[in-house]
Order: C-alpha cells, then sequence, then structure tokens
C-alpha cells in the first residue's frame, strides 16, 4: 500500500514512518542519555534497562528529562495510561502494559488507570453501555494479570467515578476550542456532541490524583504513539488549571499479523484472523501465526536456502522483537532468518512456543485476577 499512513487516536493506517511522525507530532526522540539515566535507575533495582527501551519499542518522549529531575529532587511522579474498553484485549494492548509495569518496579511509583467506557460508547455506533461494562471488566483482569501492585494501582472507570473526574473534566474543556479539536483530532460537523468533549475526561487522570490529596505530583503517560494528540492538547490546558504539564512516552505499535504495509497497528477491528487476543488458546494462537502471519521468506525452501528470508518485514520476526527479551537469542533468529538458515515455519513455530508459554501464564493470572479485583478499583472517599 502506498500514499499517506493516517496516526490518530482512532484510526491507524498505513505504512508508518515512525521518524517523521516525531516531527509531525512534535514529540522528542529518546536519547542515550536519557536511556542511560532511567539504565541507572533500573540497575539499583537489579534490572537490566526494559528491551523495549533498548531496541526502540518505546521510541520518543515529551518532558521525560522534567519527570526524572523530578524523580531525583525526590519528588516521585505517578503513572497513568488507559484502555478504552471495546473488546477483548489483544497483544498489542499489552505492550504498553508490560512497560508500564517495568516502570513501576523501577520507580516504585503509583498508576492510574482509566477505563474511559465513554470513549468507545461514543465513538463505535455499535457498541452500548452494557458493552462496554462488560469489555470494562474483562479489560481489567488483563491489567491486572500484567502484575501491577494493588496497593499502587487505581483502576478508574469514567462513567462510575464521574463523580470525582467530571468538574475536573469541565474545568479542562473549558479551555479547548472547538477549533483546537478539530485541528488536533480532525473531527467534522457530523461528530456527536460527547465524542467533542471526550478529550477533557481523558485529561483528567493526568492530574486527577494530585487534586484527591492536594499532593504536587508530576505525571508520566506511556502510551501508544496514536494517542499523542489528546495530551498535546491537554499539556497546554493542565498548567492553566494549576497543575503541572504531564511527561509522557511514546511506543511504536505491534503489527497485525497482516504485515506492517496492509495495517500499522494491530487493531481488532481488521478482523479477529489479524490478532492475537490474551484469551485465545494455544491451538487458536498456532493457527492464526501459521495462517496469517506475514512471512518475510522466499516462494520455494531452495530459494529461501539461497538467498535467505528479510525479518524485517517478516511479521513473526517482528513480534519476536516485542516479546523475546533476550538480545543474543533475537540476534541469531535474525542472522539464521537472513542466511536461509531459519524457514519461515521454523520461524513461526518459534513465535507461537513464545507466545503460547507467555499465555498459559497470563490466562492463569487473568483467572485469578477475578477475586481481586476490588482492590484495584479507586473507591471514592466521603467528603
Ligand atoms: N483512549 C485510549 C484507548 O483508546 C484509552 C486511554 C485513556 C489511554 N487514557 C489513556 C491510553 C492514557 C493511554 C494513556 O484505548
Amino acid at each position: 500500500m502506498t500514499g499517506k499512513a493516517t496516526v490518530t487516536p482512532w484510526e491507524v493506517k498505513g505504512n508508518i514512518d515512525y521518524d517523521k511522525l516525531i516531527k509531525e507530532f512534535g514529540v522528542s526522540k529518546i536519547d542515550d542519555e536519557l536511556l542511560s539515566r532511567i539504565e541507572k535507575h533500573a540497575k539499583k533495582k537489579g534490572l537490566e534497562l526494559h528491551h523495549m527501551l533498548r531496541r526502540g519499542i518505546f521510541f520518543a518522549h515529551r518532558d521525560l528529562k522534567f519527570i526524572l529531575d523530578e524523580y531525583e529532587k525526590g519528588n516521585k511522579f505517578f503513572l497513568y495510561t488507559g484502555r478504552a474498553p471495546s473488546g477483548h484485549t489483544h497483544m498489542g494492548h499489552l505492550v504498553p502494559w508490560m512497560f508500564t509495569k517495568w516502570l513501576q518496579d523501577v520507580f516504585d511509583v503509583e498508576l492510574w488507570f482509566q477505563f474511559p467506557d465513554d470513549e468507545k460508547f461514543l465513538f463505535k455506533k455499535e457498541l452500548s453501555l452494557d458493552d462496554t461494562k462488560k469489555f470494562t471488566y474483562e479489560n481489567m483482569l488483563d491489567v491486572i494479570a500484567v502484575g501491577f501492585d494493588p496497593k499502587k494501582t487505581h483502576f478508574i472507570v469514567d462513567t462510575e467515578h464521574a463523580g470525582i473526574m467530571y468538574k475536573e473534566a469541565l474545568k479542562v474543556a473549558k479551555c479547548i476550542t472547538f477549533s483546537t479539536a478539530k485541528s488536533a483530532f480532525g473531527f467534522t460537523n457530523e461528530q456527536n456532541l460527547g465524542a467533542i468533549f471526550y478529550t477533557a475526561m481523558q485529561a483528567v487522570p493526568a492530574f486527577l490524583p494530585n487534586v484527591l490529596d492536594g499532593s504536587r505530583r508530576p505525571c508520566l503517560i506511556p502510551h501508544a504513539i496514536d494517542q499523542d494528540p489528546h495530551f498535546r492538547v491537554s499539556r497546554d490546558v493542565i498548567p492553566k488549571i494549576g497543575y503541572d504539564k504531564p511527561g509522557s512516552i511514546q511506543c511504536r505499535f505491534l503489527p497485525g499479523l497482516g504485515g506492517m504495509i496492509s495495517d500499522g497497528k494491530m487493531s481488532s477491528s481488521s478482523g479477529d484472523n489479524a490478532t492475537v487476543f490474551t484469551i485465545d488458546d494455544a491451538k487458536t494462537v498456532k493457527k492464526k501465526i501459521n495462517k496469517y502471519a506475514f512471512s518475510g521468506g522466499q516462494a520455494t525452501i531452495e530459494e529461501h536456502r539461497e538467498k535467505g528470508g528479510n525479518p524485517d518485514i517478516d511479521v513473526s520476526y517482528q513480534w519476536m522483537t516485542f516479546f523475546e527479551e533476550d538480545d543474543e537469542q533475537l540476534k541469531k533468529l535474525y542472522s539464521d532468518y537472513s542466511s536461509g538458515k531459519l524457514l519461515s515455519g521454523e520461524l513461526k513455530s518459534i513465535l507461537i512456543e513464545k507466545l503460547n508459554s507467555f499465555l498459559a501464564g497470563h490466562q492463569e493470572r487473568r483467572e485469578k485476577a477475578k477475586k481481586v479485583i476490588d482492590k484495584y478499583i479507586y473507591r471514592i472517599k466521603s467528603p
């Protein structure tokens, strides 16, 4: 596919050039100096720099330096991320959450996790509030299964926590004109009113913890790059209502099984077969990868042995860069596949094994999560 890529919070398609996005969005590339600062903190906890940082999967940021400066002065930030409950969780959703869990471990900080059920209700014609409620529950199980510390993690659901959020959202909304929303999100006159207002709700958790306890902690938002327009707008507004601009750190998308050329991010909307869900069983995962994962291999075994495969466009290899933590292992896959020593089918088996052993543990933790869900949901304190 040729033509321009689209990256908005509600639509991602085309062949994404991340360097170009950095310029278009006005985010900064994470440089070596920032990486070694983060690494220094990781080492103190006996951890290596996260593989998603080492490999540039988390590749850009806003004001990360400020967040680290404050932290080193003793003013701990809190983390904020979220998931709009439009369906079951897939592997692409887990990418920023796994990284966020690592940040929670390294910096020993709180995480505020938003479930904007209002967002998906407003943006997806086919979804009722009952549907979004069901998926909020399902998605919460996955977030818990990632391993966040229940003592330091607070879930907020927009419709359920409206009582503490709405006042703050109003303050944000008052500072954003329709023309700003139009240019940030590409809205047209056909957009419903709720959808136009929504970005105000997504801004709130970036300062709500400070409202609730009167503190002045900075906020760091890990998220996939498509969410940046929200924070680009709210970063201008939040200081006007008395809080610091949130910092943010952005990741690339896990490609869909069909390949990076045809769909930039793995989306459940592009069909169940382009996606591996966290609730898929081992047989389903095997079938999906074998049948749908785009291959960078050659047409015949002979040709593959002779010319080698292309890991840069091979979805199985690309997925391994997200989920295989061992650099040596990954390097070997790259060279064996490029040389033709490793066949496409063999590479797929390696990925299937990786995903299925991860999912076996995840699904077990997901079951256990059902019993502890209440520990994570923020309980509104009566005034
Ligand atoms: N809008 C996000 C989505 O579509 C959900 C979300 C809410 C979010 N707050 C966030 C994502 C903060 C990242 C960071 O899933």
